[in-house]
């Protein structure tokens, strides 16, 4: 296989395709906004949402934190160097091991859990704590903002209750073992992405550092933001507006401001290329079967729609006909397998490829080792470059 392309059409698919310079924009867009409303402000990167060596190296080397949540996201931030305290540790899935080696650096550390509240203790009593340690709280957010969460009924599953005092216990808890409590978490991602969410946020932060007298030395505001979607809030709306609420309590000459964007980042910079593999009438349509997936691009199959190109190796002719009704279905043997349909298009052939946009957050790291193993990856920079070579059944043997 080559590792090294001129053009799309030499590339081998089904793969994803990463354009560095898009890449390039969003970090540097979103830094440079942190930087214009905040003095203190660390842009840590939300390993879940992709979490390729490559785009994780890429973002260290901007200078970027990693935000893990758990313990094989913590070991792989660490082995590609993010050892210098630059790990938010978040989740309840940290195990007890990277917890206490997580404590042992200056490294931030967000408490979800009462197994952790424990683990705590039981690190004090031997060894000096050098991570700064928040709480998650826990958001109720169809309260602060109705009809933008999923379970409005339940809340969140997330971090500790102020109403019920969880939270207070838990700062009772750390107070009575000599623990500072530095931040506080509050990570919730809404279905709007909304500016509004962050105001509403970042009021609350307000209420409770009041009503618990708290000083603090960070806000984690967590993630869901929008990135470089057109007609979307910018990096400037969302980090204008929680600037100008948390003014009216906090010392932003002193406070530290936490984001941890993943989709914001992510998304816009991958794209994915199949290839069609087969067409075939099936009643009065056709039925056009890619070598991706919806599991590749789509796994919560939850899209109804994509943003897509079609290629063709070859100039458009004129002759070929159009046709009524193509269905794009994937490569799988899901029956559910289907992308998008076409209504009165040329009929398209095997010289077609189809260039799914946009495709980067929740898609490779969601995607199962189902039927067809992990694409090629690429990275677009004048060339196309193969930064990660597909998985074959060798790589599923060889530690067994
Ligand atoms: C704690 C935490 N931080 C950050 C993120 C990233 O969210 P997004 O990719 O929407 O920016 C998530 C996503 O679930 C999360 O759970």
């Amino acid at each position: 296989m080559k590792k090294i392309v001129n053009t799309v059409h030499e590339l081998e698919t089904p793969c994803f395709i990463i354009d560095e310079e898009r890449l390039r924009n969003n970090t540097l867009q979103l830094q440079t906004a942190l930087q214009t409303y905040f003095s203190h402000s660390i842009f840590s990167y939300s390993v879940k949402t992709n979490s390729l060596p490559w785009l994780l190296t890429y973002l260290k080397n901007s200078g970027c934190y990693a935000e893990v949540v758990s313990e094989d996201e913590y070991m792989l931030a660490e082995a590609l160097g993010f050892s210098n305290g630059d790990i938010v540790y978040n989740g309840p899935l940290k195990s007890k091991e990277t917890f206490f080696h997580a404590l042992s650096k200056r490294n931030i550390i967000n408490i979800d859990t009462n197994r952790e509240l424990l683990w705590l203790v039981e690190f004090s009593q031997q060894n000096t704590i050098l991570a700064k340690i928040g709480l998650r709280v826990n958001i109720d957010m169809e309260a602060l903002l109705p009809g933008v969460t999923d379970y409005p009924q339940d809340g969140s599953r997330f971090g500790f209750d102020i109403e019920n005092g969880e939270f207070e216990s838990a700062l009772a808890y750390l107070k009575s073992n000599n623990i500072t409590l530095s931040g506080l978490h509050l990570h919730r991602t809404t279905k709007t992405r909304s500016v509004d969410g962050y105001l509403k946020l970042c009021r609350f932060a307000i209420a409770i550092a009041k009503n618990y007298g708290l000083d603090l030395e960070y806000i984690d505001i967590g993630g869901g933001f929008y990135g470089d979607k057109p007609n979307a809030p910018t990096y400037n709306d969302y980090f204008a507006g929680i600037k100008n609420v948390l003014q009216e309590y906090f010392d932003l000459q002193k406070l530290t401001i936490i984001v941890e964007p993943g989709n914001a980042i992510a998304a816009s910079c991958f794209d994915f290329l199949s290839s069609i593999i087969d067409v075939k009438k099936i009643k009065q349509h056709y039925v056009v079967t890619i070598d991706g997936s919806r599991n590749d691009i789509d796994p919560f199959f939850h899209k109804d729609s994509y943003f897509y190109e079609i290629y063709t190796a070859h100039p458009h002719d004129e002759q070929i006909k159009k046709v009524k009704r193509q269905i794009i279905v994937g490569c799988s043997c899901l029956e559910y397998d289907r992308l998008f349909e076409m209504h009165d298009t040329y009929k398209l052939t095997t010289d077609n490829k189809i260039l799914f946009k946009f495709v980067g957050a929740y898609t490779m790291a969601l995607s199962p080792v189902f039927i067809r193993y992990f694409p090629n990856v690429y990275v677009y920079k004048e060339k196309y470059i193969l930064i990660r070579p597909r998985w074959t059944y060798q790589k599923l043997i060889l530690d067994t």
